[in-house]
């Protein structure tokens, strides 16, 4: 569920994304009659995208562990962009066109950056495997594994053996990114998952 979202929403973004390009472009370098045709032929698509932009962003958000301040810079980016870029086309302005592509832009980049990241939450020197549980794990999977947030696996369930469990954390897998940690902490949660979580 969780990832059909996430799919359906990096494809709206996208289409979103290029629409607002095409549109920008044509206004730019004044075609404007192109511009009208093309409006006019995307009219119900872009409907059909920002709907599902919206349904599936607020989607997404809900099953967030946690909401951080990214986020919030990113919403408000993109809610301001859309009375500039309203503003904007109809009054055939082409300052606050390229404006209102320059926020979109800066929400993409803020995007592709927060992917990017690889989370560096390893409780330094500690060996103890619930504590790094805890500091590490519990956020998307919850204190006894079964959380699910942001469509994570229940831990509890999983057929994961203790080596295959230290390379997801180490590796990651899918849309959970790899933990930055020692290779005896990974040991150390594994055998703590084995011992304490899976299974029960
Ligand atoms: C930011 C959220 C997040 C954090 C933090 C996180 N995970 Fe995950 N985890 C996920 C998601 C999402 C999946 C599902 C990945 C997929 O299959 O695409 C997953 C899958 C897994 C799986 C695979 C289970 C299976 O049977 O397929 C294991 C094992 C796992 N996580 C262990 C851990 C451990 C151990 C930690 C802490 C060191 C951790 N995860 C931290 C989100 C997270």
């Amino acid at each position: 569920m969780y990832k059909a979202f996430l799919h359906t929403h990096t494809l709206v973004v996208t289409l979103f994304f290029l629409i607002y390009v095409v549109k920008t472009v044509l206004l730019l370098s004044n075609r404007e009659d192109l511009l009208k045709r093309f409006t006019k032929f995307v009219k119900i698509p872009e409907m059909i995208v920002s709907v599902l932009f919206l349904v599936t962003g607020i989607y997404l958000m809900t099953q967030l562990p946690e909401i951080k301040m990214i986020l919030w810079v990113k919403i408000g980016l993109v809610l301001l962009s859309i009375p500039v870029a309203i503003i904007g086309f109809k009054k055939g302005n082409k300052i606050l066109a390229a404006l209102s592509l320059l926020m979109i832009t800066a929400v993409y980049g803020l995007s592709e950056m927060s992917r990017k990241q690889k989370p560096v939450i390893a409780v330094e020197g500690n060996l103890d495997g619930k504590t790094l549980y805890d500091a590490n794990c519990k956020l998307c999977h919850g204190e006894d594994g079964k959380l699910g947030a942001m469509g994570s696996s229940d831990l509890s369930k999983t057929t994961m053996d203790v080596a295959t469990i230290k390379q997801t954390i180490l590796n990651g897998k899918g849309s959970m990114n790899k933990i930055v940690m020692s290779d005896e902490q990974a040991s150390a949660i594994s055998a703590y998952l084995e011992s304490s979580i899976k299974g029960k």
